[in-house]
Formats: C-alpha cells, sequence, structure tokens
C-alpha cells in the first residue's frame, strides 16, 4: 500500500504541476480517464484491464474501470468511481488508504453516470484513450499534446514517495530474481523459472510491470524473449540464462535483468566482465552531461570488451563508427522508469516536447535523449548479443573482416547477455536500488 504520508508531500508537488498545466493552456478542467474494459473480438471474454498511466500518475488506483479523476486549478479534485452491480464479477473496490481524502469521492453504478461530471461545458481537457463509450461526450479538447508533454517533462522528476515506491517494487523483484535463478541452476524450464518468479513476488501475470523475458541459451539472444518453453534442455547442453523481470508496487515498475551461466567459461567470464562495467557505468552517472554522453561511454567499454574477448579485431573508435558494437548491443543504456516500465518524457528536448537531435552511433531505438538530472530514475542496461539476423548483416557487409567468427560460434549458444539495475539520481549522487535490494535479500 502507498505511504499516505509521504503520498501527501507527493500530492502537493503534483497538484503545483497540475494547476501550472492547465493555467498555461487555459483551461478551466482536466478530465482524466482510467480506460475502458477491453473485449476479445466476438466473445465476451475481457482482456486483462490496465490503467491509463495518466490517472494513475493522480491516484494510486490500478482496477479502477470507467473512472475519472477531475482536476480544476487550486481546487479538491473528484474521483468518481465506478462500482458496478454487476455480480459476474468482483467490483472493484476502495482502499482505505489515508490519500483518499485529498479526494472528493463520486461513487457511480454504470459508466453513463459519470458524464455529468465531466462533460460541463467549461474550458476542459481531456486525456486519456477516446473509447467508443464515450465518443459523442464533450469532455473537452482531447489529448493536447502541449499538455501531454508538459507532464510527461514533469514527470521525470520523481518525488521521494515515487522512488520510494520503484524501491519497494525493486525488493519485491530481489526476491523473484533469486527464486529464478535457484530454478535455473537446479535445470528448470523457462515456464518454471518464471512460475517461480511470481510466486516468489507474489504477483500475477499482470501485476507485473511488464511480461517476463526468460532466455535459456539462444533464446537469450531475443531481446524480449517471452515464448517461455515448457521444456528446459539436458543439463550437458544447458549454458545460460537471461531473465528480465519486474514486480510492481502501487502502479510504479521495477526493471531488473541478470545473466547467469551454467558452467565455467568465457561466456562467465563476459558476464563478470559487463557486471564490473555495468557498475563502473552507474558510479559514472551523474558525471555525464547527457544520457547520450552515457550512451556513448557504455558503448565504448562495450566495444573495449568485445575486443578483450576477442569477439572483434578492430579498435574501438572504429567499431562504434562503423556500426559494428551496435550489432552486439542494438539498445540503448538507459531509459526512464516509473508508472510504465519505458517511462514517458525521454524523448523530448524541452517541456513543449521539442524533438532531441540524436548522436548517429545510437540507435534510433534509444529511449532517453535527456540531461542527467537530480530525480531521474532510469535503468543502466548494457548488453551483449550473438543476435542471428544482425549477424548476417555484418557477416554480409564488408566489415565482415572485424568480427572473428570462430568466437562469435563459441558464444552464440549462449545468446547474450543483459545486466540491468535501478537507479535514482539525486543531487549527492546515484543510488542504485536494485543492488541495494538483493543486498538485503
Ligand atoms: N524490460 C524491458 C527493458 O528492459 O527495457
Ligand atoms: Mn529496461
Ligand atoms: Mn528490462
Amino acid at each position: 500500500m502507498a505511504n499516505p504520508s509521504s503520498f501527501a508531500s507527493h500530492f502537493r508537488h503534483i497538484s503545483a504541476v497540475y494547476d501550472k498545466a492547465l493555467e498555461r493552456s487555459n483551461f478551466d478542467q482536466l478530465n482524466v480517464y482510467s480506460g475502458a474494459r477491453k473485449y476479445r473480438h466476438n466473445d465476451d471474454l475481457p482482456y486483462p484491464f490496465h490503467v491509463n498511466t495518466q490517472f494513475k500518475a493522480l491516484i494510486p488506483l490500478a482496477d479502477a474501470p470507467y473512472s475519472w479523476v477531475i482536476w480544476r486549478p487550486s481546487q479538491k479534485p473528484t474521483l468518481v468511481f465506478l462500482q458496478s452491480l454487476n455480480f459476474w464479477y468482483a467490483p472493484p473496490s476502495l482502499p482505505e488508504d489515508g490519500w483518499l481524502d485529498l479526494f472528493d469521492v463520486v461513487v457511480i453504478r454504470s459508466p453513463e453516470e459519470a458524464r455529468p461530471y465531466v462533460t460541463t461545458g467549461g474550458n476542459c481537457a481531456f486525456l486519456g484513450e477516446p473509447d467508443p463509450g464515450i465518443a459523442s461526450w464533450n469532455v473537452g479538447e482531447r489529448n493536447p499534446e502541449s499538455m501531454i508533454h508538459f507532464l510527461a517533462w514533469f514527470r521525470s522528476y520523481k518525488t521521494p514517495y515515487e522512488v520510494s515506491c520503484i524501491e519497494e517494487a525493486n525488493r519485491i523483484s530481489a526476491k523473484g530474481h533469486c527464486a529464478a535463478r535457484e530454478v535455473f541452476y537446479q535445470g528448470g524450464s523457462e515456464f518454471e523459472v518464471s512460475e517461480a518468479f511470481q510466486l516468489a513476488c507474489s504477483q500475477g501475470e499482470d501485476e507485473l510491470a511488464y511480461p517476463s523475458v526468460i532466455g535459456i541459451n539462444e533464446h537469450a539472444a531475443i531481446l524480449h524473449y517471452i515464448v517461455r518453453d515448457r521444456k528446459s534442455p539436458p543439463k550437458e547442453n544447458l549454458h545460460s540464462m537471461l531473465i528480465d523481470a519486474g514486480a510492481s508496487f502501487a502502479g510504479y515498475a521495477s526493471d531488473v535483468t541478470r545473466t547467469y551461466a551454467f558452467a565455467e567459461g568465457m561466456f562467465k567470464d563476459m558476464i563478470v566482465a559487463l557486471d564490473r562495467e555495468q557498475r563502473g557505468f552507474v558510479d559514472r552517472l551523474n558525471t555525464a552531461e547527457t544520457y547520450q554522453e552515457a550512451n556513448i561511454d557504455a558503448l565504448t567499454s562495450v566495444a573495449a570488451l568485445l575486443k578483450d574477448f576477442g569477439v572483434i579485431k578492430c579498435c574501438v573508435d572504429t567499431a562504434l563508427e562503423l556500426g559494428v558494437v551496435q550489432v552486439f548491443m542494438p539498445h540503448g543504456i538507459s531509459h526512464f522508469l516509473g508508472l510504465q516500465v519505458h517511462d514517458v518524457g525521454g524523448q523530448q528536448a524541452g517541456l513543449d516536447g521539442e524533438l532531441p537531435n540524436p548522436d548517429s552511433r545510437i540507435q534510433t531505438a534509444n529511449r532517453l535523449h535527456r540531461k542527467v538530472e537530480p530525480g531521474h530514475v532510469v535503468t543502466v542496461e548494457p548488453g551483449i548479443y550473438f543476435i542471428e539476423t544482425l549477424l548476417k548483416q555484418i557477416a554480409e557487409s564488408r566489415n565482415r573482416g572485424i568480427v572473428d567468427w570462430d568466437v562469435v560460434e563459441q558464444l552464440r549458444p549462449y545468446g547474450g547477455i543483459r545486466i540491468e539495475d535501478n537507479i535514482a539520481v539525486s543531487a549527492d549522487g546515484v543510488v542504485n536500488l536494485t543492488r541495494d535490494a538483493f543486498g538485503a535479500v
């Protein structure tokens, strides 16, 4: 449960941000919609409900379909909360937490009952997914871009309450990761590892921050591998496991990856080396001006590591300039973390959503282009992968000779490595929420 006292000071902070957002766009009411339930085509079974994070940014409620937060500058906000009398499913319940006192609460019994509260005829803005049920409602200007950018910009500065939620999510994840590691070393399948993680976290699949990525052997080369084989390879063919799995807490995500080798050897040495580099990136993070700079730092170190292990033969600068190291690490080093696992606000250069101007050596998939600033919570997640399609591209290019293909063949059955921690940046330095959490388990 959210801690009510720190929630109150968090709430004071976001109140100022939302009041300002309304004031600068000349709206006098903001209607934030939690979202509708979605159903499978031609079926009466709903998909799992995932609340709009713009709603969750104001109120720590996840199970609240068809509900609204109504925000007016300098006034107590209203929560319009649907508790239907549908006897098929348990109705969502309101928590007993003290934070509820910060809202005027209106309980409605059908989605339609919200209409008079959000169609006041005033100068309103609407944030959320416009589902067909509210298509004809005059809820105000839908998703005004300038407001979205402004709010996303400020969402990147986490309050102490938010950092404590991400910290707690990491504590839960650390328990899950320890259980998962044990199952892997006992020869368990990807599916069994996934079950062990969830059980130790006591979170169902849809409560986790994102679908767990659990790849044994070559599967570790697929960045978001979520198949989860029921069978594990025989122990003589068991090489490695990459697990990228994160629990959530009070709506906040953790995002944690560990990679394990089943036996001693070059791949295990590579994990140890990348782990050492990763801790270095974390320590140096707030000496970087921008996350782009941190990204180049990471690519440079990964290139040096690949050279040390004999995977590439050229010098570090050439590996970066020719895009060779990016074949082995085709993702960015960091992204924002918060109410979403890839939290908003990283792709804008200013609070009005100006586009960043990325360094050409960094992948277009890079999610973070901001200055490194106190209040940010980010991941630091270097990787080295042996990805079939990308290796083929380089093998067929004129840079083929830069790679030692015999070494690649030795490492290919291991898939890849990612080591990912969650880092809170403050004026005094950085705090590694993940390593602290593992240390406490
Ligand atoms: N778990 C997704 C990511 O690491 O970005
Ligand atoms: Mn991540
Ligand atoms: Mn991850």
